[in-house]
């Protein structure tokens, strides 16, 4: 396999996830061009977008070009920002019926009148790629098969690919969302990782930070984590993607740790852009094609085996 590790100019080497997500989009298309010979149909994704956020537009577009450059079927469904509860829940349950759909993705966030715990529950979890219903997250915690969060996926595997075993690891998780930290967390402990989840109440969270041999900032606050909170040699895997205004006003994406200060004192670092932001929809299109295998009683495609925890 390439290596996705790239020279910083500083001490650390940047983890490429923009490589990273193209080997596993790759593995995503061997996976689903093997099913679509035994299946005799491609495994289908099925999104929802309710309104108009603009960054789940641009999300939502990505997600279907990459669906469909790795042989997958995407289907989707916009719908208005004033679409009813009602509306709504029973678009999910037609694509449930719906056999020729192998996973869902509702886009969050969603407009405010509508419950997305109670929308993403209604998902049924052998269609639930985002790894969000309470039964894959109960999964998650037995450690029984199931459906994993994308996001917190794509942490563990680029953190491997810099590492390779990560047992015995401290990994520190900064943030408790349901989406990244908390899965993440229950990730890093499948991999034999001593895991802390700090977030906003914890103390002397700089402290706490310099204790991790990886770091796993998730918390959506720019350039918070300065480089003396990271500990020399450490890994940092970046998953905040934050929009601020740089020179001359000009719009600049950052992570929630300083970039220039942590290839100073990091050995591994995930760029923002380029870094975990890639993987998300990577993993998507994993877990849409294991769930396609699941739902027709067949084992997992060997194409995945490296790329999905167990
Ligand atoms: N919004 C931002 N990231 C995600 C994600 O991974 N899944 C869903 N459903 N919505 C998101």
């Amino acid at each position: 396999m390439a290596t996705l590790l790239r020279d910083s100019g500083a001490r650390a080497q940047l983890i490429d996830g923009k490589a990273g997500g193209q080997i596993v989009d790759e593995a995503a298309r061997a996976a689903a061009s093997a099913l679509t010979l035994d299946l005799g149909r491609a495994p289908a994704l099925a999104v929802v977008l309710v309104g108009e956020d603009p960054a789940s537009q641009v999300y939502v577009r990505n997600k279907v070009r990459r669906t469909t450059a790795a042989g997958l079927t995407s289907i989707e469904h916009r719908l208005a920002a004033d679409t009813s509860r009602e509306a709504l829940l029973a678009l999910v349950d037609q694509l449930n019926r719906d056999d020729a759909i192998d996973g869902i993705l509702v886009q969050l966030p969603l407009p405010d009148h509508l419950d997305a715990t109670e929308v993403v529950e209604a998902i049924d979890p052998h269609k639930d790629v985002d790894g969000l219903t309470a039964r894959s997250a109960g999964a998650l915690v037995q450690g029984a098969p199931g459906l994993r969060p994308c996001t917190p996926s794509g942490c563990v595997w680029l953190a491997r690919q810099a590492l390779g075993d990560l047992t015995g690891k401290s990994v520190v998780v900064i943030g408790r969302s349901i989406l990244v930290g908390k899965p993440a967390a229950l990730l890093f402990l499948q991999e034999n990782c001593t895991v802390t989840l700090a977030h906003s109440r914890t103390r002397d969270l700089p402290a706490v930070c310099a204790e991790a041999d990886i770091l796993i900032p998730a918390v959506g606050r720019p350039e918070m984590v300065r480089g003396d909170w990271i500990k020399p040699g450490a890994t940092v895997i970046d998953v905040g993607i934050n929009r601020i205004d740089g020179a001359g006003g000009k719009p600049r994406l950052v992570g929630d740790a300083c970039l220039s200060e942590a290839i100073e004192v990091a050995d591994f670092v995930t760029p923002v852009p380029g870094g975990v932001g890639p993987m998300t929809i990577a993993m998507l299109l994993a877990n849409c094609c294991a769930a396609a295998a699941a739902r027709a009683g067949r084992s997992r495609p060997e194409a995945l085996a490296e790329i999905l925890p167990a």
